[in-house]
């Protein structure tokens, strides 16, 4: 990434931001960033930015604003979270359109040289994910459209909003699907939690508690695969350094099931045979899902490195810590 360009990062107070303002800052750039939600609430803060609290990217004017100084945009922002958010919140997911396109709008107004927009797996037709093991996603099984109701529908639209802005205005885009990225300064209470963090809190607290029991949504049986969060920045800045247009996944290929995932977590917290229970009732989203990354393989010569395992590790100690620490601020987590 040349390192004279400033770049504006927008929902940089969320997971996947944070840790993408810490390696453009090393690059040496000069960073502008955004979020909705007041300074208490981001996950990192840095000093040396021009940060923008409480600033609502659906609103055009605060998108000419600090699109007006930049010249790279990074869109990170969106309503989201784990199943328990998106399967019970389809309309507030669905508004973060207005980011998308407010901010496409901003950026060929403003002459932005090139934009990133961070899309997800929930764009991928559902019906080829109805089985515990599937075979990778290839970019072209977004289509024919069927994508995860609310929150996919909003990411597929918004990639061919980007798609159509390259294609009539000549604005460079850059699209990642991201295949569940898991790792420290996450949500992991308060309903928005993806898996990898619910299911660590869930073992700490049952460790704590001696409890001997964890609830897990659904049968168990449902896998996915996960990526650690400092392979989905190096992925997202080589994507960016790419000439692709084209959505690429993001993603590992590590597939597990959930129940695997927990006795992978179960070792690192060094209690065993914890009793689990099911409950079939709670959001689960598709049966399987795995991430097929050739395209990226062949297109930016890259691939994840880190196994859960190891991401894991990392992810359970911070939580753990977290949640013993003096003075913890569980609630900057949880904030919409
Ligand atoms: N969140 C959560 N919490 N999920 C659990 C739990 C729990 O305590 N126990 C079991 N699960 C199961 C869910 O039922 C689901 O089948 C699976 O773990 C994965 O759940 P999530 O991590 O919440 O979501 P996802 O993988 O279906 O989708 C997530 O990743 C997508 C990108 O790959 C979401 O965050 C999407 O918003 C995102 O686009």
């Amino acid at each position: 990434m040349d390192k004279n360009k400033t770049i504006l990062v927008v929902g940089a107070g969320g997971f996947i931001a944070g840790h993408l303002i810490k390696r453009i800052l090393e690059n040496g750039n000069k960073v502008v960033a955004c979020d909705i939600k007041p300074k208490e609430f981001w996950f990192q803060d840095f000093d040396n930015v021009e940060n923008h609290y409480s600033m609502d990217m659906k609103d055009i004017s605060n998108c000419m604003k600090v699109t007006n100084k930049v010249n790279y945009v990074f869109n990170m922002a969106c309503n989201m979270g784990g199943m328990g958010f998106i399967e019970n919140n389809k309309a507030e997911c669905m508004q973060s359109v207005l980011i998308n396109t407010n901010l496409l709008i901003a950026s060929k107004e403003n002459k932005i040289e090139k934009y990133f927009f961070s899309s997800s797996a929930c764009a991928y037709n559902i019906s080829k994910q109805d089985k515990v093991f599937i075979e990778g996603l290839k970019e072209e099984d977004a289509y024919p459209a069927d994508p995860e109701d609310g929150y996919g529908w909003e990411k597929l639209f918004s990639e061919r909003m980007c798609r159509h802005f390259f294609e009539d205005y000549g604005i460079q885009v850059r699209i990642a699907r991201y295949h569940n990225i898991y790792g420290p300064y996450g949500t992991y209470d308060g309903g928005r939690e993806k898996a990898p963090a619910a299911l660590c809190r869930k073992v700490i607290e049952a460790k704590k508690k001696n409890a001997g029991t964890i609830d897990v949504w659904g049968d168990g049986n449902q896998t996915r695969t996960f990526l650690y969060v400092d392979e989905c920045v190096e992925g997202t800045l080589r994507l960016f350094d790419s000439n692709c247009s084209d959505p690429m996944n993001i993603g590992s290929d590590e597939q597990v099931s959930i129940n695997q995932m927990i006795e992978i977590i179960e070792n690192i917290s060094g209690i065993s045979n914890l009793k689990k229970n099911h409950q079939l009732d709670k959001p689960k989203g598709v049966r399987g899902r795995s991430s097929n990354n050739d395209f990226a393989k062949k297109v930016l010569n890259w691939s994840y490195k880190m196994s859960l395992k190891e991401g894991l590790t990392k992810t359970f100690k911070w939580i753990e810590n977290e949640m013993t620490r003096e003075g913890s601020n569980i609630s900057r987590f949880t904030k919409s």
